[in-house]
């Protein structure tokens, strides 16, 4: 151990001799100046279950009251940040740690941040949850079934599965494991957009994430 003014040199996987930083601006000081809470609302689902619609409408709903917030989009990461990695377990598995770790640098900053991402795999929600505090994570199942995502198949991506030009396509050829115990679950194939929106917003009311409205 090698101590320096900041603190401890440490090693984090190959990252080697680093330390950590603290801010004087504590999220608590965020918090209290903006007037809500931050948080991560983890949106998962199959695709075309209406993740991203959702996660947008909250959004919107969030900023018209004023609120610090951002999507995190599944498809729009990987524009970028994530276009190194495909639908291999393995680049699911990567491409949900990099996105909880960015979820993780909103909520220090004290936005609320809203991601969209299939995130098919329990471990690796999991392990998002972990990273930050108790009451931090909110997993919001989009319970769209496979028969309705695959008849709306907004992308027509489900045809090209069922083809077999899309290999591992999520609920095809690569499985699914539904949330056994999330915050929330909305019923993104049966109820209306504003009603998904009511009871997103209602939760986050109820966990003083966000002032009462009424
Ligand atoms: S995740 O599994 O790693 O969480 P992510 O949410 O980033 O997936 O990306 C899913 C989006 O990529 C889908 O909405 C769809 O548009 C597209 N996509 C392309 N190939 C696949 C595939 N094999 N399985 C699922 N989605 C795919």
């Amino acid at each position: 151990m090698t101590s320096t003014p900041y603190g401890e040199l440490t090693q984090r996987g190959n990252s080697t001799n680093i330390v950590w930083h603290h801010s004087t601006v504590t999220r608590a000081a965020r918090a209290h100046q903006r007037g809500h809470r931050s948080a991560i609302l983890w949106f998962t689902g199959l695709s075309g279950a209406g993740k991203s619609t959702l996660a947008n409408a909250v959004n919107s709903a969030l900023f018209e009251q004023g609120m610090a917030c951002y999507v995190l989009d599944g498809d729009n990461v990987r524009h970028g940040l994530c276009n190194d990695l495909g639908f291999s377990d393995a680049d699911r598995e990567e491409n949900i740690r990099r996105i909880g770790e960015v979820a993780k640098l909103f909520v220090d900053a004290g936005v609320v941040a809203l991601t969209a991402f299939v995130s098919p795999f329990k471990a690796d929600r999991d392990r998002v949850r972990a990273l930050v505090e108790p009451g931090d994570f909110i997993e919001i199942h989009c319970a769209a079934d496979l028969a309705t995502c695959e008849q709306r198949d907004a992308k027509g991506l489900y045809a090209k599965a069922r083809a077999g030009e899309i290999k591992e396509f999520t609920g095809i050829s690569s499985p699914y494991e539904a949330p056994e115990n999330p915050e929330l679950r909305v019923d993104t194939g049966g109820q209306s957009l504003e009603a998904c929106v009511e009871q997103v917003l209602a939760y986050l009311e109820l966990q003083a994430i966000i002032p009462q409205t009424s």
